[in-house]
């Protein structure tokens, strides 16, 4: 066979370069599913030709074992911490010293936002990234080489030119991921993390890479080390080779001529913090110049040429006035407290999630105590500690009963939340249809808590499939409900029926199948019978559902009682069936391709999902309508056939090229 080496470089430098657009650049040029494709490619390659496979490959990634635990390794040069400026005067109070140490020298500042994770060293030799180090204490940090391996914003390789290099920076985990990461938990009754550092730190402190994998971190570079020293004279022009060299560099930051100008700075992201995609704790100002640098020196612990100006809190004292519980969709019992109202930057706050009682035995915290309370990551302000306990403060117990329906309710092994065991309970009923209607889901506008609250309690509404039998009549005789409203109601009832598939997917509320995962599912399987008879291992070949969506979808659909309501869904005529609206576009756009026989180096299913990636469509029979066949080794009446009918017949390399030209 030929050598296979330049195809192996070539895709992963292809690999690479998409990696970087969309991982570090946010600018993707190809979809996913292209990605999948290319990255397969390379397995098959690499699979046939292990000999070939290197660390910084870029299908290595999650390659590494479990471990025993954590190597300490001492860093090149410490790890400092910066001294903070809680406020303007002693932001300015620094750049007097500054000043004052540099005798009239004209210096500036580097301003860069203060990401909240965790520091990490990583080092490159020859271009290949070698190792990751955790902050540590400083001085010491612990090896997390494999689990960094599969950040995919930090890149495996990179075309510098000194033999040895380290890059420093912050691992931090964006708000999406850390509010996925939580909701995921919650679904399966383990605790959250408090707030997207503690997260960040406990995905790359895991023996597991496959966990980090599954985390999506991200690493924002800062440093930029040669020999323990920075790389170039100006912090600045450092970070602009960090850029060049095509490691994540935040691109909020800001070359400031003086004091003024950094404050100006703190203030425009202060004011603008919510809009960022990850949290940020304040803003660091690094003296530019090197050389002024080592002048200004460190003190015993922090660098005399840099400041963290640190942002308030966002956290407020208030009072526990009472302590409720909430039934979700899943029946899980949430204790929710009840606070005096307080203002934290510009939101009044009357509740506190306490997500469960292990969360409140954890704080100690009993009804009538002050709370610190604290908005972070999380929309929902959550309680940090107890401030004070109250005079007469009172215990508070979880319920040994839905207070809802008043069933009993279990608290499993290895969950953390108590459910309420009854399936038509009217709270999870009532969060059921609210989901149900949801905007985004089958959008329902007009049924809202009010007008749910009355149509369970009232058992007018017993299944979420009998909104599609309410009458204007049924309505108007409700409270706070004239004929008009009455009538907008129905009508908009009416108008979800021609929602898609991919939202009566949603709208039945599997656990993991939110929007994006609905349509995957939708465009993989065309209709609603498909996917209730998939199994586990059929389901997963629809786009970005791993075996845990997957088993999701098969519990759901083994409930015989979602299977009825899935039924009489149908009967009310919602959309079962769907057309895909992506345009699928690609090389292979519009061609029908009949594989057969073994190929050499992919799988069938790994030649399908390519071909379909090109925007191809793979046929199981050959007709004249077929575009080729391609044809390995062997091959049988398909070939024949295709022979016979003056089909075009393609080897695998062959198709490879046309993956590429079209
Ligand atoms: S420079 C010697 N730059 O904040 C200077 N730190 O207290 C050391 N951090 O441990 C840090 N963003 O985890 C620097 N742009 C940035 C940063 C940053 C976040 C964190 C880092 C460090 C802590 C400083």
């Amino acid at each position: 066979m030929r050598n296979p080496g330049p195809e192996i470089e070539n895709l992963r430098q292809q690999l690479r370069r998409h990696e970087h657009l969309y991982y570090v650049l946010d600018t993707p040029e190809i979809s996913d599913a292209e990605y999948d494709a290319l990255i397969r490619q390379l397995q098959a390659l690499e699979a046939q030709h292990p000999e070939l496979i290197t660390p910084d490959s870029p299908t290595q990634r999650v390659g590494g074992k479990p471990r025993e635990g954590f190597v300490k390794v001492r860093h090149s040069a410490p790890l400092l911490s910066l001294d903070n400026a809680l406020n303007e005067d002693e932001l300015r109070d620094f750049d007097r010293r500054v000043r004052e140490l540099l005798a009239g020298e004209p210096y500036r500042y580097v301003a860069e936002l203060k990401l909240d994770g965790l520091s990490m060293a990583a080092h490159f030799e020859r271009g290949q990234f070698v190792q990751a180090i955790t902050r540590g204490d400083g001085e010491v940090g612990e090896e997390v080489t494999e689990n960094a391996r599969t950040i995919k914003s930090l890149p495996l390789r990179v075309p510098a030119d000194w033999p040895r290099f380290e890059v420093r920076g912050e691992t931090v985990m964006n708000r999406r991921a850390f509010e996925r990461l939580n909701a995921e938990r919650d679904e399966r009754g383990l605790s959250r993390f408090a707030n997207p550092r503690n997260a960040a730190a406990g995905s790359l402190r895991v023996l597991e890479p496959q966990i980090t994998a599954s985390r999506r971190l991200d690493y924002y570079t800062y440093f930029l080390l040669v020999e323990g020293q920075p790389a170039f004279d100006s912090h600045w022009e450092s970070l602009e080779e960090l850029v060049r060299l095509g490691f994540k560099v935040n691109a909020q930051r800001k070359l400031c001529a003086d004091v003024d100008e950094a404050l100006a700075f703190c203030a425009h992201w202060e004011a603008r913090r919510e809009e960022l995609p990850y949290e940020i704790d304040g803003v660091v100002l690094k003296v530019d110049s090197v050389p002024q640098q080592r002048k200004l020196a460190f003190t015993a612990k922090a660098p005399r040429w840099a400041i963290a100006y640190k942002y308030p809190a966002r956290q407020a004292v208030t009072t526990v006035e009472n302590i409720e519980v909430q039934v979700g969709r899943t029946g899980a019992l949430t204790p929710v407290a009840h606070l005096k109202p307080v203002e934290i930057s510009g939101v009044t706050v009357s509740r506190a999630t306490l997500h469960n009682e292990d969360e409140i035995e954890r704080l100690g915290l009993q009804i009538g105590d002050a709370v610190v309370i604290e908005r972070s990551g999380d929309v929902i302000p959550k309680v940090v500690r107890v401030k004070e306990q109250g005079g007469s403060r009172k215990p508070f117990h979880m319920p040994a009963a839905c207070p809802v329906c008043g069933s009993r309710v279990v608290r499993e092994e290895g969950e953390a939340a108590r459910r309420c065991v009854n399936a038509n309970c009217p709270a999870r009923l009532k969060e059921s249809v609210l989901h149900f209607s949801s905007r985004g889901v089958m959008n329902i506008d007009g049924l809202g808590e009010v007008l749910v609250d009355q149509l369970v309690d009232r058992k007018i509404v017993k299944s979420v499939a009998d909104l599609y039998d309410l009458t204007v009549e049924t309505l108007a005789n409700l409270e706070r409900m004239g004929e008009k409203s009455a009538t907008n109601v129905v009508d908009n009832i009416r108008k979800s029926q021609s929602n898609p598939l991919p939202r009566v997917l949603t709208a039945l509320g599997i656990r993991f199948v939110g929007e994006r995962t609905a349509v995957f599912l939708a465009e993989a399987f065309g209709s609603m019978e498909r996917i209730m008879e998939a199994t586990a291992e059929e389901l997963q070949e629809a786009e970005e559902v791993g075996p845990k969506v997957a088993e999701a979808v098969v519990d759901f659909f083994r409930e015989p009682h979602n299977r009825d309501l899935v039924d009489r869904l149908r009967q009310a005529g919602l959309q079962f069936t769907y057309r895909s609206t992506r345009p699928k576009a690609g090389p292979l756009k519009g061609r029908t391709v009949v594989l057969t026989g073994t190929l050499p180096t992919l799988s069938r299913e790994d030649a399908k999902k390519m071909i379909e990636a090109a925007g191809g469509k793979v046929a199981s029979s050959v007709s004249k309508k077929t575009s080729f066949v391609v044809a390995g080794a062997d091959a049988g009446s398909k070939l024949t056939k295709a022979q016979e009918l003056g089909v075009e017949v393609l080897t695998e390399d062959q198709l490879l090229d046309r993956l590429k030209l079209g």
